[in-house]
């Protein structure tokens, strides 16, 4: 019998109708947490939404959320996304030069502390922090965009880190292009949550998500 793992969805928000956000948030009640892509126009080309907004999310929705910070010192963020009772943070090994402390003050909050690692970066970077992590996220387009074109780059990454899983107990997220035309090879290469944005949001959400499980 096939192993029952349960894949989680994160849609991204960055793909919603800011003007609705509230409507957004209950057309997701199927997602098992959200996504959040927090970025400074620094680190990535691009501005989001910073902690106002991510407080609204807070007040109208019980699901988990996870903050993506595509951001410059993201050790400036970590207090205040802990106040708002944010679940997930992931921040960028690219961004930051103590990546080893930051993981360990986001546990020490009580979040689970993940890494992030841009399609150019080697994922082997990673191997030093894996016995420290909660998740990794490998992105699977370059961030700062939603709707960008998957880059098949990251099944290499994925047979690198997979293995790692058994030892050191982390999930692997993707994040970028994820469609129901990879999430079955994605999990299978060892994801286990699929973060998506544009797929989820045209058409019917509910629908969406239960394609990608
Ligand atoms: C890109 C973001 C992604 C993005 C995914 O910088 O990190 O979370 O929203 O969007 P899609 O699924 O449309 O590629
Ligand atoms: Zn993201």
């Amino acid at each position: 019998m096939a192993e029952d793992k349960k894949t989680l969805v994160a849609p991204s928000l960055l793909a919603s109708d800011f003007c609705d956000l509230k409507q957004e948030l209950k057309k997701l009640a199927q997602a098992d947490m959200l996504h959040l892509d927090i970025m400074d126009n620094h680190f990535v080309p691009n501005l989001t939404f910073g902690f106002p907004v991510i407080q609204a999310i807070r007040d109208n929705t019980k699901l988990p959320l996870d903050a993506h910070l595509m951001v410059e010192r993201p050790e400036d963020y970590v207090q205040k996304l802990a106040e708002i009772g944010v679940e997930y943070i992931s921040f960028h090994l690219e961004a930051t030069v103590h990546s080893h402390r930051l993981l360990n003050q986001i546990k020490s909050l009580g979040i689970k502390a993940g890494v992030a690692i841009n399609p150019g970066t080697a994922v082997s970077l990673l191997q030093p922090l894996l016995a420290e992590v909660d998740f990794v996220l490998l992105m699977s387009v370059n961030p700062g965009f939603g709707g960008q074109s998957f880059l098949p780059l990251v099944y290499d990454k994925l047979a690198y880190l997979a293995p790692y899983k058994k030892k050191h107990q982390f999930q692997i997220q993707v994040d970028g292009g994820v469609s129901d035309k990879n999430a079955k090879d994605l999990v299978q290469a060892g994801v286990d949550i699929l973060v998506a944005g544009s797929f989820v949001f045209r058409g019917d959400y509910s629908e969406k998500i239960g394609l990608l499980k």
